[in-house]
């Protein structure tokens, strides 16, 4: 299969240059820039993208390549510091640039020559996303100018013979006109791209590889019913059939009607379903509870012992199957932050079972591949366009403490919130919304008489990343809608509040 390689300098834009290749029917792996030029080399890319990143190349402890990278042979785009890059190793000069002189930030009117093959059957002229300080004083030798803007004479250059291409802007960010196209163009018109990268043929090599390496072995997955665990496990059971157990805990912490919805999508596979019912296990460890982070690590380690219980039945397996994805692979390598919430998820399983090897079928595809291949597979579209939803459930969601009525008045009004958002067709534009049951009360007037029951809150957010995020400005009336249906129809609920805050100062979930 053909490759791109994206080498990383530390931009903030790096996993956006991936997907973007991937969206052209390209596959592309992100790779440290100090990836040694032998490994580059046995990789055999088509085409080499330098991303962008907060350095100047003259600071001496700013991230650079092996000259020899430009000896290969292969097809070079360099974005931002990566131009300059480009441009500072080939006998160009970069320089600090200033007001006059093209320090440049934000959108930018950019004047193009579409000789150029990276711009080749775009506009003349259209706005850019800049993002530099340093600006291209004097072109290397062999390049030609094939970009400018009214402040900036060098916003991109080319080496045609050579296949050499830098833009002093980000043609990945969506604020770039025909940005897409230009990476299109990079990947078709110069490193002549096949567009073999489909969802398609991704699961049907996946199969074949599950099914070599596991010949007639046993495997174990932990289902939590996201998105990823669920497809993981569609494709191993595709591939495996009934070696496979999906063991699915459910902690009775779920939404409404959600684990029988994940237990009806395995049906149509020949797989062992494990359904461990633990509802009364997890609400007796939580019984007046109330501190947040005690909530997370108990209903943690009841998962992992259920789990790891429901494992001895099956015996000794052979592998584990989680579900990681691609940004997961590519953030491990940061380094570590505060800790704000003790996140848990059922990747934490390995020490506590018995297994040979693992199996994660999803590494190398991001999030938005993992839900066409869930399609590809026949699983059901709420499966596969499923919302965010944390692993500690809605336990993080009634604030203070648990009790099954709680869960169930909460679980009622968040499932008419959801069902509103839907027939107003507004899930799409909303990245992940809920209702969180307060423990306060207030006084409020029904019919005649006088009530005093809980405040529910609304959230709803708006985010790629979910590290920051904004609230989502749904419409009035469709608030206006959820708030009367859920006091009529929800007992001791009796005022309903929309949770107005960004993250940060505020977190997505309250607890
Ligand atoms: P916060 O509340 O930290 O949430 O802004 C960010 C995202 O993470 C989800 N979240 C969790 N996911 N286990 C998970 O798998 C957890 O313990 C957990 N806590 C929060 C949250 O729903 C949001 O999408």
């Amino acid at each position: 299969m053909q490759k791109v390689i994206v080498l990383d300098f530390g931009g903030q834009y790096n996993q956006l240059i991936a997907r973007r290749v991937r969206e052209c029917n390209v596959y592309c792996e992100v790779k440290p820039c100090t990836t040694p030029l032998s490994l580059l080399r046995s990789e055999s890319p088509i085409g080499i993208i330098f991303t962008g990143g907060p350095n100047s190349v003259y600071d001496p402890a700013s991230p650079q390549v092996d000259p020899a990278i430009f000896e290969l042979g292969i097809p070079i785009l360099g974005i931002c510091y990566g131009c300059q890059l480009l441009a500072h190793h080939l006998g160009g000069k970069v320089t600090a640039g200033t007001e006059d002189t093209a320090r440049e930030y934000g959108k930018t009117e950019t004047y193009f020559n579409t000789d150029c093959k990276l711009f080749k059957g775009l506009p003349r002229e259209g706005v850019t996303w800049m993002s530099h300080g340093d600006y291209m004083e004097k072109v290397p030798v062999g390049f030609s100018l094939v970009a400018h803007s009214d402040a900036c004479p060098t916003v991109a250059i080319c080496d045609e013979k050579r296949s050499f291409y830098g833009v002093q802007f980000h043609p990945e960010v969506n604020h770039t006109q025909h940005g897409c196209d230009m990476i299109r163009n990079f990947l078709y018109e110069v490193c002549g791209a096949m567009g073999e990268w489909t969802m398609g043929d991704y699961r049907d090599t996946a199969i074949r590889q599950i099914r070599e390496k596991v010949g007639d072995g046993k495997v174990l997955l932990a289902l939590s019913g996201g998105v990823d665990s669920s497809v993981a496990a569609a494709l191993v059971a595709e591939a495996v059939g009934n070696q496979l157990t999906c063991v699915f805990v459910d902690h009775g912490l779920m939404r409404l009607n959600e684990g029988d919805e994940v237990e009806a999508a395995f049906k149509k596979w020949d797989v062992n379903f494990v359904r461990a019912n633990a509802e009364a296990l997890f609400l007796g460890k939580l019984a007046g509870v109330t501190e947040p982070e005690r909530k997370r690590k108990i209903i943690g380690e009841e998962f992992i012992r259920v789990f790891e219980a429901e494992a001895k039945k099956i015996g000794m397996v052979d592998y584990l199957v989680q579900g990681t994805i691609y940004p997961d692979v590519i953030e491990s390598g940061l380094g570590t932050s505060a800790t704000i919430k003790s996140h848990h998820n059922v990747g934490g399983l390995p020490d506590y079972v018995d297994f040979k090897e693992i199996i994660e079928p999803l590494r190398m595809l991001f999030k938005d591949e993992v839900r066409s291949l869930g399609r590809e597979l026949g699983l059901p579209e709420y499966l596969v366009m499923r919302q965010p939803f944390p692993g500690p459930g809605l336990a993080i969601r009634v604030i203070g403490e648990i009790t099954k009525e709680k869960l169930d008045t909460l679980r009622l009004a968040d499932f008419i919130f959801r069902d509103e958002v839907a027939k107003a067709h507004l899930e799409h534009s909303m990245n992940q919304y809920f209702a969180v049951l307060t423990n306060m009360r207030s006084v409020g007037v029904m019919g005649d008489g006088r009530t005093y029951d809980y405040i529910l809150a609304l959230r709803s957010v708006t985010t790629t990343d979910f590290m920051t995020a904004d609230w989502t400005r749904i419409p009035y009336d469709v608030l206006d809608r959820v708030s009367t249906r859920i006091v009529n129809e929800v007992p001791h609920i009796n005022r309903i509040v929309y949770d107005i805050t960004s993250k940060p100062p505020a977190t997505i979930e309250w607890e």
